[in-house]
C-alpha cells in the first residue's frame, strides 16, 4: 500500500510505546489513526498530541464485543479502516516481582497474559478480516510479535511472554497462507528486540491478580522499566510504516539478533536425519508452500 495518505489505521494498545510510535509515523504520513486502548486517559493524552487526525476509542482486546463496538465507532468517526495494527500486549507482571520458573507461573497470570497477547490478536482478526475481505480497497494487517517469538533469548525474557509471542508467529504465518488468494490484503509481522517503553510498569499496574501491596513493593525494583536505554518507539513506527508501504511480511528492526536466529536454524537443519520409517516419503510438493 504505497499510497497511505488519508487511510485509516486502527491501533490496539496505541496509547503508549510502540503503538504510539506507529501512530506518530502514520499521522506524519497524513493517515488518520484510532487509538484503541484499555487506558482511556492515556489514549486521550495520545490523541491530544497527535492532533485532529486521531480519535481515541475504549478497547479491552480480551472482549470480542468491545472490538466490534470499537470498530463501529471508528468507522463512524473516520471512515472505513484500512490498516489494523494488532499491537496491545503485556509482559509477565509476576516476573517483574519474582524470578519464577515456568511451572511456577500462577494460573491467573497465564490466562491474563495469553488473553491479551494471543486471544486479543485473534479477536482483532475476527473483527477486521471479514471487512478487509469484503472491500475493494487495499488493506493491511500488522501483528506485533517479538524477537522473543523467533528465538528464546534468556531467562530475562519471561517464559509466558515468549510462549505468547511464539503463538503470534504461528498465527501470522498461518494467516499468510490463508491470505494467498487475497492480494489486496497486505500482512506484516513486527519482530522487535528491546524497545524503550514502559511495558513492565504498565503490565504490573494492570495485572488484576497482583495485590496493591505487592505492586507498591515493586517501586524499589531496580529492573523495573529496564528498557530505558533501548531503541525508540518512534523509529519502530517509521519502520512499520515502510513495511506497510512495501508490503514486507517480516519486519525485523534489530539486525543484531540475526546470528542468534542462525544458530537455532542451523541446529534444526542439522537435526534432520534419516526417515523414522525406511522408504516412506511425505508428498510435500502437493501441499507445502515450498516456494516463497
Ligand atoms: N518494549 C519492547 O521491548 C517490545 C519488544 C518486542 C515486542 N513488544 C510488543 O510490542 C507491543 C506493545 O508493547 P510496548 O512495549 O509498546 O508496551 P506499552 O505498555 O508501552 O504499550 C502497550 C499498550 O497496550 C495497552 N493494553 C494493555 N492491555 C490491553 C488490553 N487488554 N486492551 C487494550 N489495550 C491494552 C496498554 O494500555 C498500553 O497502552 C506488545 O505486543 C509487546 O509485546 C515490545
Amino acid at each position: 500500500m504505497q499510497d497511505v495518505a488519508g487511510k485509516v489505521a486502527f491501533i490496539s494498545g496505541g496509547a503508549n510505546g510502540i503503538g504510539f510510535g506507529m501512530a506518530q509515523a502514520f499521522v506524519a504520513a497524513d493517515m488518520k489513526v484510532a487509538i484503541a486502548d484499555i487506558d482511556s486517559d492515556a489514549a486521550h493524552r495520545a490523541t491530544a498530541r497527535l492532533g485532529k487526525r486521531a480519535v481515541a476509542v475504549p478497547l479491552d482486546v480480551t472482549q470480542p464485543e468491545a472490538w466490534e463496538a470499537a470498530a463501529s465507532k471508528v468507522e463512524a468517526a473516520l471512515g472505513p479502516v484500512h490498516v489494523l495494527c494488532n499491537n496491545a500486549g503485556v509482559t509477565s507482571a509476576e516476573s517483574v516481582l519474582h524470578d519464577t520458573p515456568l511451572e511456577g507461573i500462577p494460573t491467573d497470570e497465564w490466562k491474563w497474559l495469553m488473553g491479551i497477547n494471543v486471544t486479543g490478536q485473534f479477536y482483532g482478526l475476527k473483527t477486521f478480516l471479514p471487512r478487509f475481505k469484503a472491500t475493494q480497497d487495499l488493506t493491511h494487517i500488522v501483528n506485533t510479535a517479538s524477537m522473543a517469538g523467533i528465538v528464546p533469548q534468556s531467562r530475562a525474557i519471561p517464559a509466558a511472554y515468549t510462549i505468547s509471542k511464539y503463538a503470534i508467529v504461528g498465527l501470522t504465518e498461518q494467516l499468510r497462507l490463508e491470505l494467498e488468494g487475497f492480494p489486496r490484503i497486505g500482512l506484516s509481522m513486527l519482530c522487535c528486540g528491546l524497545v524503550k517503553t514502559q511495558i513492565q510498569s504498565h503490565s504490573l499496574k494492570r495485572a488484576p491478580h497482583i495485590s496493591e501491596l505487592e505492586k507498591a513493593k515493586s517501586a524499589d525494583n531496580p529492573f523495573l522499566d529496564a528498557l530505558s536505554s533501548a531503541m525508540s518507539p518512534e523509529n519502530i513506527g517509521k519502520r512499520v510504516l515502510k513495511g506497510i508501504r512495501d508490503n514486507d511480511f517480516y519486519i525485523f528492526t534489530h539486525p543484531e539478533y540475526k546470528p542468534l536466529v542462525q544458530i537455532y536454524h542451523s541446529e534444526m537443519e542439522a537435526s534432520f536425519g534419516a526417515s523414522a520409517e525406511l522408504g516412506y516419503t511425505d508428498p510435500l510438493p502437493t501441499w507445502l508452500p515450498l516456494k516463497r
